[in-house]
């Protein structure tokens, strides 16, 4: 998502560093960023100079030094609290202090995440949707001690990229995850139990309740380790059984089966 969230900052008319940990990882990005805007090229709907231009705003590097001048954090790593974390704090003591550091993590505390820093006020959930280039919200997560002013920059930002900022409080799941992955669970569960093929299932949401992707495709194109990383965090943060994952999600995700991204999940790739 890191990279959407690269391109849209840029194509806003930000400058814009893309960092990560190799430069692998790096021209996968701008690779992914280059086929999305080339559809737009594609469709006449932005010129070639255009495209350029966006992709030069854009720096890559691997040295989390690179973001010492910047005025907006944007994280987009792993859904691994403890790595966040740490990440949070590392941060903290690179950026200017009046900039604001935020996570497009789907599910973990920002509140915890702000208690990494010195700067709580000034640490926000931003979580864009995939894919980050077409869907229009953001849903912002206020932790614990997130200041308005800092939620206000947020919504313009938001609204300056091209996006509907919607805000919730901080909860295991927010807002969007735990209403989406109960279902994407109980979708797991009746293709677990024999209940219907993974086709049919796919159709009969897709067809019966005008969703654009069944819940399976949907959850080969999240990556099944998000959704089990995110299911975990629902069944641990609220207790209740009712977020247990499917075992089928388990073997899929110990198999190295984690959906379009990988090459197999639900459906073949
Ligand atoms: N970059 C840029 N544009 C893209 C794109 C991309 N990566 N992928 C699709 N598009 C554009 C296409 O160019 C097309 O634009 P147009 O209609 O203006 O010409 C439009 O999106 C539709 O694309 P397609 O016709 O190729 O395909 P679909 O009609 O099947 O749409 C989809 C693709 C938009 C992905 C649609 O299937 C969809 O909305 N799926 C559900 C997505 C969803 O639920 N996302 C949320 C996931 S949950 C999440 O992200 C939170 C996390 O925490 C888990």
């Amino acid at each position: 998502m890191g990279n959407g969230i690269a391109q849209v900052a840029s194509r806003a008319g930000y400058d814009v560093v893309m960092r990560d940990v190799s430069e692998q990882f790096l021209q996968r990005g701008l690779q992914a960023i280059d086929k999305s805007l080339q559809r737009d090229v594609d469709k006449e709907r932005l010129s070639e100079n255009d495209k350029q231009q966006i992709t030069n705003r854009i720096k890559t590097t691997t040295d989390l030094l690179a973001l010492s001048e910047a005025i907006f954090v944007i994280e987009a790593i792993t859904e691994d609290e403890n790595i966040k974390t740490n990440l949070f704090r590392e941060l903290d003591q690179i950026v200017p202090a009046e900039s604001i550091l935020a996570s497009n993590t789907s599910s973990i505390s920002i509140t915890k995440l702000a208690g990494a820093t010195n700067r709580p006020d000034k640490v926000i959930g931003m979580h864009f949707m995939n894919p980050v280039p077409v869907m229009k919200l953001v849903e912002v997560i206020r932790g614990l001690a997130t200041s308005n002013g800092t939620y206000e920059r947020v919504k313009a930002l938001s609204e300056k990229l091209g996006k509907t900022p919607l805000d919730c409080q901080d909860s295991p799941g927010f807002v969007s995850n735990r209403v989406l992955m109960p279902m994407i669970n109980e979708a797991i569960f009746t293709l677990y139990e024999g209940i219907a093929t993974r086709e049919s299932i796919d159709g009969i949401m897709k067809l019966g309740m005008n969703h654009p992707m069944g819940p399976l495709t949907l959850a080969d194109f999240i990556g099944l380790d998000v959704c089990l990383a995110i299911l975990n965090v629902l069944y641990e943060g609220l207790g209740d059984p009712k977020y247990r994952p499917c075992p089928l999600l388990k073997k899929y995700v110990d198999a190295g089966w984690l959906g379009k991204k990988s090459g197999r999940g639900f459906y073949e790739y």
